[in-house]
């Protein structure tokens, strides 16, 4: 027999019998990566999604796919494959971060066909092996393991099909709605005086009293005030009322402003207290555009276009300025370079922030408040000097500069915890997470204490992820707002993964205490280098709408030089910021859940119910709504709907139905008022 002939012979059994030859090997890093979806960064081909080389519980592999929760690659078999081999686990990149947690799962024609359990950094890789006969469909998920997204690099190392030939291809991600053009639904504001904003104002007695009527309307405008209790004065031009409150008392006040064709007003209480923060602050903050390259100036601009934007005229009320405003411990950046302290043990700002208390009084000439940002231990997140053994220092020093609130973070914390915390023995070393609720809360009540100790109202917001369920004892530590989740980042994933997982929070959120989801993410946002926000247009609508149901705090991370007509549409809507800033301080929750929909419902001081009609899924959802019951509606009720500020039906919720189009990702909000 010649070769030939054997070789035809071998040829013609194997594909009789494909099961006995040598399969062929695929990599899937080897397929289109870039159809995967991911929480965060970019798919990695041989590298993680930091792009540092794959590395997993101390183990280095050449090939893989490095990705990030929660992350979904589709790949169809179309029945090619026999095998599926894999490494998974957290990338060592995270550098034993504590809140790195994933699970990786592998789905077979829709059915589980293995799952990792949640992995956790410096976790050993698990070797996964699944048989993929007949299989069609496969699906590569990557979830945050319950927690949030939060430094979850996630590597598919060594990952290999085996094939009798036959094509595998990489064919998508997550299902994205249809892409929507921006549509505008917030009417403009009349010419006509209105005041906008908040219905309560709390101060304690001696603090610094400003308030800046938020009005729209046509300019000039005159204000005025009835009943402004003795220690404040109103200036009719700017709308501004300073002073102070020697004593603790509630005043009812009438805020009028009249301009040449017509006037308005408005009862408004101010509250003299213990407490401030009555509705949850409403604002700006550097971290989601500027990252760390913020500076004195670019504060001033943010200040100054919040102005000129007319987002002033809707309450929006503090600019922040988030890390990078201190000394930085290595960077290379000449504007980072300098004492961290100066002989006496106060903090020096950095050359980018020369004058601290004249850029304070620059923003509160402009009618608004000013905060900053800095961290418990030795090092702020970015790796900036913090408040460690200064804390008294610190808010001493915030107060003499005038400011008017303060994040503080939880980084670097654990390294130092030790020393003069009894209860921290179990808080990791730089780890995010605090495993001990007593070491966790501790530092918060150091600082909270201090920065009530000042003659001024610093609103005090916590940033500590969640850590210990701060919600339950955030409010004991002076803490006015505290985030209850990780960072979030411009996608639908970060986006709705944050802010549908607030539940277990909501029944603490009260005047004074707000649960805060993490910073918005409409306009040109990007940690550095800005881009327009990748969340599409209804899901922006989803955001705001959400955020405001939860009584969060609105801080603005975008750009404010950059608005568009869109964004100030999403930020100028009265209606939808009432219910955010609603006096009764109830924070909405999901009372219905129904396939892709969820319905959050948010009892209002009026009596009357915001409820938002959300869907989680990326195509239109049409419905027939008749569980009023359920939102506790009864009679007849006008719905109201707040992005288009027009009544849209009247409805006897014990017979009819509510007609409702949801958008996928998108929502419908509307408020429910017993109709007269
Ligand atoms: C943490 C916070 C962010 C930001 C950065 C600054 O990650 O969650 O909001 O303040 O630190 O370094």
């Amino acid at each position: 027999m010649n070769s030939r002939f054997v070789l035809a012979l071998v040829l013609s059994w194997a594909a009789l019998l494909p099961g006995l030859v040598s399969a062929d090997t695929v990599w899937l890093d080897d397929l289109n990566l870039a159809a995967a979806t991911q929480g965060y960064g970019e798919p990695k081909k041989n590298l993680s999604v930091s792009d540092q080389p794959l590395a997993i519980g101390g183990k280095k592999f050449e090939r893989g796919f490095g990705t990030h929760a929660d992350g979904l690659l589709k790949i169809n078999l179309d029945g090619a494959a026999q095998k599926f081999s894999v490494s998974v686990g957290v990338d060592d990149d995270v550098k034993g971060n504590a809140e790195a947690s994933i699970e990786f799962i592998v789905v077979g024609d829709g059915k589980q066909l293995w799952r990792s359990g949640t992995m956790r950094a410096g976790d050993a890789a698990k070797v996964c092996e699944v048989d993929l006969s007949g299989v069609k469909l496969l699906k590569l998920q990557v979830t945050d393991a319950g927690d949030g997204m939060s430094w979850d690099h996630a590597d598919w190392a060594d990952a290999k099909f085996e094939t009798a030939g036959g094509k595998i291809s990489a064919t998508g991600g997550e299902e994205k709605p249809a892409p929507v053009a921006p549509y505008i639904l917030t009417p403009a504001a009349p010419a006509t005086p209105r005041i906008n904003g908040a219905n309560v104002f709390g101060v304690r007695p001696g603090s610094p009293f400003l308030f800046t009527i938020p009005a729209t309307g046509e300019r000039p405008m005159k204000f005025s005030a009835k009943n402004l209790p003795s220690g404040l004065k109103l200036d009719a031009k700017t709308g501004r009322i300073t002073g102070a409150l020697k004593t603790k008392g509630e005043f009812t006040v009438t805020l009028r402003a009249k301009n040449s064709l017509g006037t308005a007003e408005k009862k408004f209480r101010i509250v003299c207290g213990d407490q401030i923060a009555l509705t949850p602050p409403m604002g700006w903050n550097s971290w989601n555009c500027f990252a760390g390259a913020v500076s004195a100036d670019r504060v001033k601009r943010a200040a100054n276009a919040l102005v000129k934007s007319g987002l002033v005229n809707h309450g929006w009320t503090y600019i922040n300025v988030d890390d990078f405003w201190e000394n930085h411990r290595n960077s290379k950046d000449k504007t980072l370079q300098g004492p961290f302290r100066d002989t006496n043990g106060f903090i020096v700002p950095n050359v980018r922030f020369p004058d601290m208390k004249g850029l304070a009084d620059y923003v509160h000439g402009l009618g608004l408040k000013i905060g900053l940002y800095s961290s418990p231990g030795p090092w702020t997140c970015g790796g900036c000097a913090a408040s460690w053994q200064h804390e008294q220092q610190d808010a001493q020093t915030y107060a003499k500069w005038g400011f008017d609130y303060l994040k503080y973070d939880w980084c670097s914390y654990g390294e130092v915890a030790s020393g003069g915390n009894p209860d921290a023995k179990d808080i990791p070393l730089w780890g995010k997470t605090a495993t001990n609720d007593a070491g966790a809360i501790y530092p918060y009540t150091v600082m909270g204490k201090f920065l009530r100790e000042q003659k001024r109202d610093i609103v005090f917001s916590l940033c500590q992820y969640g850590m210990a369920d701060v919600w339950k004892w955030g409010g004991s530590v002076n803490g006015n707002c505290w985030r209850t989740t990780g960072d979030i980042v411009d996608t639908w994933k970060s986006m709705s993964g944050i802010g549908f997982r607030q539940d277990k929070a909501a029944p603490f959120a009260k005047p004074g205490n707000w649960n805060d989801p993490d910073m918005l993410i409409v306009g040109e946002v990007g940690w550095g280098r800005t881009h327009p926000t990748r969340l599409t247009t209804d899901e922006q609508y989803t955001h705001i709408s959400l955020w405001c149901l939860l009584a969060s705090p609105l801080l603005i991370g975008c750009d404010m030089e950059k608005f568009d007509d869109f964004t100030l549409n999403l930020l100028s809507n009265d209606e939808v910021l009432a219910v955010d800033q609603d006096e009764l301080g109830r924070e909405a929750t999901c009372v219905i859940t129904a396939g892709d929909v969820r319905i959050y419902e948010r009892p209002l001081a009026d009596g009357s119910q915001a409820v938002g009609f959300f869907n989680l899924g990326a195509k239109p959802v049409e419905l027939q709504f008749g569980e009023f019951a359920k939102l506790g509606l009864v009679g007849k009720q006008t719905v109201r709907d707040l992005w288009r500020q027009k009544n849209v039906a009247t409805v006897d919720v014990a017979k009819d139905a509510l007609p409702l189009t949801i958008p996928g990702h998108g929502v419908v909000l509307y408020k429910f008022t017993t109709a007269k």
